[in-house]
Formats: C-alpha cells, sequence, structure tokens
C-alpha cells in the first residue's frame, strides 16, 4: 500500500512522522518473510493520537509492527501501511524497585538494563527476542518467568477512545501467550515492579537461561520462535518431535532439527510455504493426538 496523496504526506511531516516508501518486510521479520508497503516511524508519542486521526479521516488501512519476531505476513503487496515506534536510548529507568520503560525498548536489553541495577525476576525472559510492547501484548514467558507478572502500570494508546490512557496492572488479565489487552491497543510504556537481587546473582540465573535456550533451540536461523501454543498440560514440540517431523518441509520453510516447534526459513520461504507448514503440521497431530494445535506465531493475512 502506498501513501501518494502529498497532503497526507505533508501532514505526516508536520506531526514528525517519517515516511518510509515501499519497504520489504522480509527485513523486519525474524522470519524474513513478509510483503512490501509503506512504513511510518512514530517518533514522537504525543502525536499518535493525531496520526490516527488523519489515517482514519483519510482510510488508510495500517498495522503495528514492533521487534516483528513473532509474526508471519503475508507476501507480495501489502494492503496496509505499517506503523513502526522507533527505539529511543535507553528508552528506560529506575526508580527504587520500579522500571519505567518504553514499548519500543528491546526486550533483552531491558533484561540487561534492570540487572546492572539490582533488579531481578526476569532473567528468564534473556533471550526471548522482540520489543517490550509485543512481549506485553502476547504475556512472553520462557523458564517459568512471565513479563505480566512484573506489570505494575501499562501507558497504551486505545484505538476505541482515540486516547493515551493509563491502565493499572491489576485491571489487566495476563495468561499463557494471551492477554486482555484489545487487537488495536497501542502499548506506550510500561512500569514494573521488580525485586531487589545483586547482580551477580541475576547474570549467574541469565547464564543458565541461555546455555538451555543454545543447547535446545535454533538460535543462529530465521525463526518466529515456537510456532504453536503448548497444549494445557503438553509440549507441541514434543508431539511434533514424535511424529518424526524434524527437518519436514514445504518450499524453504522447514520444522527445524533442532526444536520441532520453530519452524525456520532456511532459504526464501514464502508466506504460502509457511502457512502449508503449520496447517500440515496441524493436521498431522490432530490425527494422531486429536488435539487442535492453537497458534503462537501471529498471522497477518488481510
Ligand atoms: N521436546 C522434544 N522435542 C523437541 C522439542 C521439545 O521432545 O523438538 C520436549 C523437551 O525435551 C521437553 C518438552 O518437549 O521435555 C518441552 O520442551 P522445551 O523445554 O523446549 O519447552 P517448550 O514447551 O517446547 C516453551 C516455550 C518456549 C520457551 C521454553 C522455555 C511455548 C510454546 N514455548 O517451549 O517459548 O522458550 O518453553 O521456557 O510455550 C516461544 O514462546 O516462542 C518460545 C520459544
Amino acid at each position: 500500500m502506498r501513501i501518494s496523496d502529498k497532503a497526507v504526506a505533508e501532514r505526516l511531516k508536520e506531526l514528525e512522522v517519517e515516511l518510509r516508501p515501499s519497504v520489504p518486510l522480509t527485513e523486519k521479520t525474524s522470519l524474513g518473510i513478509g510483503g512490501t508497503t509503506d512504513e511510518l516511524l512514530l517518533h514522537h508519542f504525543d502525536t499518535i493520537p493525531q496520526v490516527m486521526r488523519l489515517l482514519a479521516d483519510e482510510k488508510i488501512p495500517y498495522r503495528f509492527l514492533g521487534g516483528g519476531t513473532n509474526v508471519l505476513i503475508i507476501d507480495g503487496e501489502l494492503p496496509w501501511i505499517i506503523l513502526h515506534l522507533p527505539a529511543t536510548r535507553p528508552g528506560m529507568r529506575i526508580e527504587g524497585n520500579a522500571a519505567y520503560v518504553d514499548a519500543s525498548a528491546d526486550l533483552g536489553g531491558m533484561v540487561t538494563f534492570c540487572a546492572k541495577n539490582n533488579l531481578g525476576g526476569m532473567e528468564g525472559l534473556i533471550g526471548v527476542p522482540g520489543s517490550v510492547g509485543g512481549a506485553l501484548r502476547m504475556n512472553a514467558g520462557a523458564y517459568g518467568t512471565q513479563i505480566g507478572t512484573h506489570v505494575r502500570e501499562v501507558e497504551l494508546y486505545r484505538a476505541s477512545s482515540g486516547e493515551v490512557e493509563t491502565v493499572r496492572g491489576n485491571d489487566i488479565r495476563f495468561d499463557y501467550r494471551h492477554t486482555s489487552f484489545a487487537p488495536d491497543d497501542v502499548m506506550l510504556r510500561v512500569k514494573l515492579e521488580l525485586p531487589s537481587k545483586p547482580y551477580q546473582e541475576i547474570v549467574a540465573g541469565i547464564r543458565v537461561c541461555n546455555e538451555k535456550r543454545r543447547s535446545s533451540q535454533p538460535l543462529n536461523q530465521k525463526s518466529a520462535g515456537c510456532i504453536f501454543k503448548n497444549p494445557p498440560g503438553g509440549s507441541a514440540g514434543r508431539m511434533i518431535d514424535e511424529l518424526k517431523l524434524k527437518g519436514h518441509r514445504v518450499g524453504d520453510a522447514m520444522v527445524s532439527d533442532r526444536h520441532a516447534n520453530f519452524f525456520v526459513n532456511v532459504g526464501q520461504a514464502t508466506c504460502t510455504d509457511m502457512l502449508k507448514l503449520i496447517d500440515d503440521v496441524r493436521e498431522r497431530v490432530r490425527a494422531a493426538y486429536g488435539i487442535e494445535l492453537e497458534n503462537e506465531v501471529i498471522v497477518w493475512k488481510n
């Protein structure tokens, strides 16, 4: 999708929004998959309501892209533009046991920044790729930690009201890879409350998690992390592995031979390849175990 109207481009400039034309999303996603579209970089949170009103008035469809690490996007010319909040450095500050972090900040960067300030509790999240905003929306978790546990406040743009609002942690539901945020809420900042812990102790915990992750996950390949959520009481990875599907492929989309719930792009995989592989594996698991696996990866189709 192209923003070709000069008046709209001019208005965006006034709102200090940077317009990048024809961006291939293969370069913006950890899977290396996705079509092409215009991208808007929203450098200032305070103009977001005006930008959103402009897009609504001009009937320009959009999607927010965070770190691009848990999303599978269709190929070709996309029917929406992409909005992105560029990261500002450091994008976080500490006050006592509270950490105030921009949604655009890198999740791993947040864990280490807090560690350097002797605040722990998030060691398990260290190797989870992506932005803090994406982690909040999905309630990212690993090795017994999930981000929602520590959230005290979230500042967000609420599309339904057209306003920036602050929501208290107690008013947000954080479940396994799911939250009560509306799909069109835009995460802006979070306040976390973290337990005090000596830096060396946190670093030791981080090392253990890094080692576990390195030994079981294909970290050097293009992936979106786990493709499916684990079913209650079960493990998607183990079931796919038991079905001997490691290495199974459709085009250049392949079930990782390291961790069976990671599907990797081993070359020029398209979204169509990846979706076929996902459906094929889901069908085989359903046939063998009677369990319908639910996507963890977010699919942007239309
Ligand atoms: N297993 C296999 N074969 C495989 C993969 C796993 O037999 O190919 C077995 C393991 O041996 C283990 C069990 O399945 O007994 C569980 O595997 P693992 O410990 O790797 O954890 P997981 O349930 O597959 C979850 C999260 C990961 C997170 C790890 C560590 C989900 C869908 N996945 O994986 O998160 O890193 O635990 O906490 O909840 C992600 O969300 O993208 C992600 C990678």
